[in-house]
């Protein structure tokens, strides 16, 4: 209650100083904490990672590994760290988010701003034994030469460090980085990736702007090169025509509802194609349990979310929870992965 009341008092801030704020206030232990153990029925697994809840938060809130544990005692089941990237790097220039607020929605170019690998590393490093499932998002610095290496780069060096590791090829703010979603290109750097290995499951992240069609081509480069999924989706470059904000002529990534039903397709595009084995994180527009569940139904192993905590402070987290087991109940599933893709098996026995 008084976190939400603090989220509306940070919405009245620049973006960036209140998310600043707001990073500083969980590093010295003022965030709010969720103890109460959740619910079994949310149990469940990802890659063959272990959950509490399928509810995570998204890449680019913790860009520098500074409170993933802070997260997680939000009542997260799983915190996604980065994007990092090899060398510390300013990201665009400011002002770079901007929110929508009449869309409950983000634009942000920031370009990935970050203090670079080894302090990263060294934050990872400094709570190793601790419980709870860090991932990491692997990007490229914005003046790399040879951006393969960049990602080869940062997965070597955080080995044993990561719950799981994704390789970012969707953000729209590092020119070019786009490209690596083209099949040669991609299948270049996955066979990269590949070679390095990894202990823990490796996930793909994928842009809303691809067509229907670039998943089966994505889905076949995961599978040949032994990676363990896709995340569905980052950020759109499109500006649909509900958007109401003066804001919605910035450039960069938009965030939060205006994407949730573009990226929700993806995930059951993704899903219809993969089959029930390749797991599948969705991402976009999550703000409420309804839009959590959704995904669920569309495919998604599990959801991250970013910019609904923005608009609906740490309190969403619970109450995406609770509204999950209602739901859950309601239908008759026993657990949340017996609830994945539940859409797709009803369009096909009604077909
Ligand atoms: C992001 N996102 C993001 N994604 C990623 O893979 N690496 C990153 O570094 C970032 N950085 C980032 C910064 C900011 C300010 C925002 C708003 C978003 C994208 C994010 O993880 C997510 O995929 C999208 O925001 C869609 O989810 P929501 O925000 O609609 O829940």
């Amino acid at each position: 209650m008084l976190h939400d009341f603090a989220t509306g008092l940070l919405r009245r801030m620049d973006p960036e100083r209140a998310h600043r704020l707001g990073m500083t206030g969980l590093k010295l232990g003022f965030g709010p904490r969720d103890d109460a153990a959740d619910p079994p029925v949310l149990a469940t697994r990802l890659a063959g990672i272990g959950l509490p809840n399928p509810v995570g938060l998204a890449a680019g809130f913790d860009k520098n590994a500074e409170a993933p544990d802070a997260l997680l005692a939000m009542g997260f089941g799983f915190v996604e760290c980065g994007a990092v990237t090899p060398r510390a790097q300013a990201g665009k220039p400011r002002p770079r988010i901007f929110r929508l607020e009449e869309d409950e929605a983000v634009i942000n170019r920031m370009g990935f701003p970050n203090q670079g690998l080894p302090r990263f590393r060294s934050r990872l490093a400094a709570r190793r034994d601790r419980p709870g499932v860090v991932g990491v998002n692997l990007g490229a610095n914005l003046d790399s030469e040879d951006r393969v290496a960049d990602y080869v780069t940062c997965l070597e060096a955080l080995q044993g460090l990561a719950g799981f590791f994704t390789v970012n090829v969707s953000s729209p703010n590092t020119p070019g980085l786009r490209t690596l979603q083209a099949s040669g290109a991609l299948d270049d750097l996955l066979e990269a990736v590949a070679r390095v290995g990894s202990s823990v499951p490796v996930f793909l992240k994928v842009a809303p702007d691809i067509l229907d069609e670039d998943a089966v081509v994505m889905v076949e480069a995961v599978r040949r090169h032994g990676l363990h999924g896709v995340i569905v989706s980052n950020t759109t470059i499109t500006r649909p025509a509900s958007l109401k904000s003066a804001y919605m002529g910035e450039g960069g990534g938009l965030s939060g509802p205006p994407v949730f039903e573009r990226s929700t397709e993806l995930v059951r595009v993704f899903r219809a194609t993969a089959g029930p084995e390749m797991a599948i994180i969705g991402v976009g527009g999550v703000d409420s349990a309804d839009t959590a569940y959704a995904k669920i139904r569309a495919g998604a192993d599990a959801v991250q979310l970013y910019t609904g905590l923005v608009y609906h402070g740490p309190g969403l987290i619970g109450r995406i929870k609770a509204g999950l087991v209602e739901r859950l109940q309601a239908d008759g599933f026993a657990s949340v992965s017996e609830a994945v893709g539940a859409d797709l098996r009803r369009d096909s026995s009604a077909g």
